[in-house]
């Protein structure tokens, strides 16, 4: 889908915004085509409500009417509404009219996000749309939505592929292929280098895997850092299928486990996203990608493993095996120097009750960056509500054998003790995000299809190039 400045008069599919858009259809449009406009239009305007798209099924071509959106949000929803009336009528090219300058790119960004397929095993019948083209869109709005929707799009691929074609390996060989497009530094430790450095929580849930795991670090350097450099890390949960292991998960709730990588790919397609809007400050992703197996080799409840920071943990439950891996990834970010850590996890089916799966928990140990999240997830439109890093809630966690257990078979408050066990592996400013749920819906969302959101990667790439 290519976006253009523009209203090209002759496209597939015309959609109207605001009234003075009704008159100014004349330019260039078909004089029959516009009459029809205008009697349908006067039928249907008096009804319209805000971000509502009304069809008019016409003989040469179809247009539509909306009124003017009043914020980013009704801007980007109108323009999602936009891609899937293109669908319904068969558009291969959309022609905008009328709507302001400041919402052209939100809008446009909504048209690119509601038109992403997931076509890999099924493919698409209904024709692409070639060319949108929006009058007062800016060469800079529509270059810089571009590469969000394709940040995304990435983000959504990835969680909708399965297991069976999606293992920490090929999230790797889909990391390098974006690394080198996007000319970002690639780094990648086996199972047996992750072993040696003593990451012993991540080795630990990756050992039940017939397939390696892969602890990945992509780098963006900036051509030309600014005066107040800044190194930001971004630190994904990459379980690329979580069975729960031996505290095996009923069927129900292991439905949907190819999500639980939602995480990696956020920050996988923020990276890409950063690399094409090139900020100046310096941005690590740092993603623990492997899988929570049942096997001979998994590990056991009440099995104790030595973390990157020298603390023991027992393994009270497989199932709370994101904790763990995240726990070595935010080491080892801490340690290579980062400023800030922020890290993006579907971590807990508690969050899901606490919160839905539209909003995304967020708890951070420090004020400023918890502010800029809020900021970048107000412009990303990707919702976030701070919970609290209650302490006492840690006391549950302390172990018999170890320093810390992974969990205490309480459902209760999980989200916020799960929180508190990150907690325990950083020092500096960190934020972390709990997105289950957010990852993979069953139905359609307000920004696409059915599978894969892509939550997170505009989120974070909004801060990690913030000034
Ligand atoms: N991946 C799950 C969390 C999850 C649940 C993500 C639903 C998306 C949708 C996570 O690894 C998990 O199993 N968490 C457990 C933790 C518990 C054992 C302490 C949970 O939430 O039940
Ligand atoms: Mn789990
Ligand atoms: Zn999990």
């Amino acid at each position: 889908m290519n976006l253009e400045p523009g209203f090209d008069a002759h496209a597939a599919l015309l959609v109207l915004v605001g009234e003075a858009s009704l008159e100014l259809a004349g330019a260039g449009v078909a004089p029959q085509v516009e009459r029809q406009i205008g009697a349908g239009a006067a039928r249907l305007w008096p009804q319209l409500k805000a971000g509502q798209l009304e069809v008019l099924r016409l003989v040469e071509q179809d247009a539509a009417v909306a009124l003017l959106p009043t914020s980013a949000g009704e801007a980007r929803r109108l323009g999602v509404a936009v891609a899937r009336c293109a669908r319904t009528v068969r558009a291969t090219s959309i022609g905008v009219l009328g709507l302001e300058a400041v919402f052209a790119g939100e809008f446009a960004l909504g048209v690119q996000l509601g038109n992403y397929r997931f076509t890999r095993f099924r493919p698409d019948e209904t024709p692409e749309v070639g060319t949108v083209s929006i009058d007062n869109l800016s060469e800079e709005a529509a270059r810089r939505c571009a590469h969000l929707a394709s940040g995304v799009a990435l983000a959504r691929d990835l969680v909708n592929t399965p297991y069976n074609h999606l293992n920490a390996e090929n999230f790797s060989e889909v990391a390098r292929t974006v690394a080198d497009a996007a000319g970002l530094e690639l780094r990648v430790w086996s199972q047996g280098e992750c072993e040696e450095r003593g990451m012993g929580l991540f080795v630990a849930v990756g050992q039940g895997s017939a397939h390696q795991p892969q602890f990945i670090r992509l780098t963006y350097r900036p051509a030309e850092p600014g005066a107040a450099p800044r190194i930001t890390a971004l630190v994904g949960k990459g379980v690329m299928f979580d069975t729960g292991g031996y505290s095996l998960k009923p069927a129900g709730g292991m439905y949907g486990m190819k999500g639980d990588m939602g995480g990696a790919a956020a920050v996988l397609g923020a990276m890409q996203i950063v690399a094409a809007l090139n900020p100046p400050h310096e941005v690590r992703a740092y993603i623990a990608a492997t899988d929570n197996a049942v096997s001979a080799l998994a590990m056991r409840p009440g099995d104790v493993f030595r973390a990157l920071n020298g603390k023991h943990v027992e393994v009270t439950n497989t199932d709370a095996e994101g904790r763990l891996i995240l726990a070595d990834a935010l080491t080892l970010a801490a340690q290579e120097g980062a400023d800030e850590i922020i890290d993006v996890a579907t971590l807990t089916g508690a969050k899901v009750t606490a919160l839905g799966s539209d909003l995304a928990a967020l708890f951070s140990n420090d004020a400023a960056l918890a502010g800029a999240v809020r900021v970048a997830a107000e412009t990303a439109q990707e919702a976030v509500w701070e919970l609290p890093l209650h302490s006492p809630y840690l006391e549950s966690y302390r172990s018999e054998v170890a320093d810390l257990k992974n969990s205490d078979m309480i459902v209760a408050g999980g989200s916020v003790k799960a929180a508190l066990f990150l907690q325990e592996f950083v020092s500096g400013p960190w934020a972390h995000l709990d997105i289950a749920g957010n990852a993979l819906k069953e139905k359609d969302h307000p920004f696409g299809p059915a599978g894969a959101t892509g939550y997170g990667a505009m989120l974070l790439a909004e801060l990690a190039s913030r000034p």
